[in-house]
């Protein structure tokens, strides 16, 4: 039987132009990666009822327009951290960027500076947060997870401080990881496990098998500090089982907010009561989050939680989206119920897996378009012009 010399066509270059929303980009990363890579990000917790959840939600919301508005110079723009924001939706955490591609955080935060926002950097990243600082001079914001090695806290403060991080955020929603069984099925692994079934899995993904799964891959932010993976192969559960703090209260929030003089937030929370917490303890922002739906499982969605965060808060930090935003009406949405910004994980994912960082851009532009083409239609100007009147719930 001759060889065949065609290319897989799974494998064809991305047609960028031709991928019109989050769910087409979506599709692509479908379609570059490996299943263990793809399921990792595209899966949660469970029974994934949160991770559905999360978008189902925004559907539960109708947008009434206003008219005969002049809106022929609409202006997306927020300021967040003391940073001009063109637009108010950012790049939340994500861990182990070069999984996915090659070219890792790095084109992850161009992608994010392109379209005129911010970049958050995970704990796990697979870039230094020094090489991802330099990288590009756009905002950034760093996330701590807690080790157990407290040392290594300490020290992510003044590495974000001396590479000039505009915020710190602590996650605090992964205190155990939850339970991922698509990661189980697929036998997901950091970095990939090397068998017969990835093998094969590999040789129906060449792009990404040359590129990316052969790169060199480590956990950058934590590797001198006992916190890599020193040659080994685990799954990310086994890793956090043993690096992360579960003892972590709002102690260690109160300490990390004395010793980072800049914007502090705190990612995860869902409860009024927690964001009254956030708010007496100092934090300048909370992200309402239930990781993407990846911890636990039945979690409310983000959207139906801002308007008791924002009464919790009473002016005294801004309330962030985070979780569930495909599109810009979503982002609209959850502003006119009173969030300062929101923050997407998935769609910038799925855009970088399918082409590096010209696919990232080219999915954040698009969400960028939706917001700004829903905000005409609505007839707004800008995003101070909306208000909880602007949407109701059925
Ligand atoms: C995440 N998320 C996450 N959060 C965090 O604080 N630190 C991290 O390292 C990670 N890692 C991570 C990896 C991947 C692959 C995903 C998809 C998500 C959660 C992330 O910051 C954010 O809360 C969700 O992604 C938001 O939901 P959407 O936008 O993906 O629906
Ligand atoms: C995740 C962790 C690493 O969601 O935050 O995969």
């Amino acid at each position: 039987m001759a060889f065949p010399v065609r290319p897989i066509p799974y494998d064809r270059p991305m047609k960028l132009d031709r991928l019109y929303n989050t769910a087409d980009f979506r599709e692509a990363a479908r379609r570059r990666l490996p299943a263990p890579m793809f399921n990792y990000i595209d899966g949660g917790a469970d029974d994934e009822w949160t991770l559905k959840r999360n978008t189902a939600a925004f559907d539960d919301y109708e947008i009434t327009p206003g008219q005969l508005n002049d809106i022929s110079a609409v202006d997306t723009g927020i300021e967040l951290f003391g940073r001009k924001l063109d637009w108010p939706v950012f790049l939340a955490p994500t861990a182990m960027t070069r999984l996915f591609h090659h070219e890792g955080e790095r084109a992850a935060a161009r992608a994010a500076d392109a379209t005129g926002t911010l970049y958050s950097v995970s704990t796990l990243a697979t870039t230094s947060m020094e090489d991802i600082a330099s990288a590009t001079p756009g905002p950034k914001m760093f996330q701590v997870y807690i080790f157990r090695d407290r040392g290594l806290t300490a020290e992510f403060v003044e590495r974000a401080k001396a590479s000039g991080y505009d915020a710190l955020c602590l996650t605090v929603d992964t205190p155990v990881q939850g339970n991922r069984e698509r990661d189980l099925k697929t036998g997901m692994t950091i970095p990939p496990r090397f068998s017969l079934k990835s093998a094969l899995s590999f040789a129906a993904h060449p792009h990404w098998a040359l590129t990316t799964g052969f790169g060199g891959f480590e956990l950058e932010n934590v590797s001198h500090g006992g916190g890599g993976l020193s040659g080994k192969t685990m799954s990310l559960l086994q890793y956090i089982h043993t690096q992360f703090d579960s003892t972590l209260t709002w102690k260690d929030a109160e300490w990390l907010r004395e010793h980072w003089d800049g914007p502090f937030v705190i990612k995860g929370l869902q409860s009024a009561a927690d964001v009254a917490r956030a708010a007496q303890l100092g934090a300048d922002a909370v992200m309402i989050s239930n990781h993407g739906g990846r911890q636990l499982d039945s979690a409310p969605a983000p959207v139906d939680g801002i308007a008791a965060a924002v009464e919790a808060a009473d002016g005294r930090l801004d309330v962030i989206c985070d979780g569930g935003i495909r599109r810009g009406k979503h982002a609209v949405i959850a502003l006119a119920l009173g969030a300062k910004a929101c923050s997407v994980g998935r769609p910038y994912l799925y855009g970088l897996a399918a082409a590096g960082e010209a696919g990232a851009t080219r999915a954040l532009t698009r969400l960028k378009e939706e917001v700004t083409r829903t905000l005409a239609l609505m007839g707004k100007q800008n995003i101070a012009g909306l208000s909880s009147g602007d949407v109701q719930r059925l």
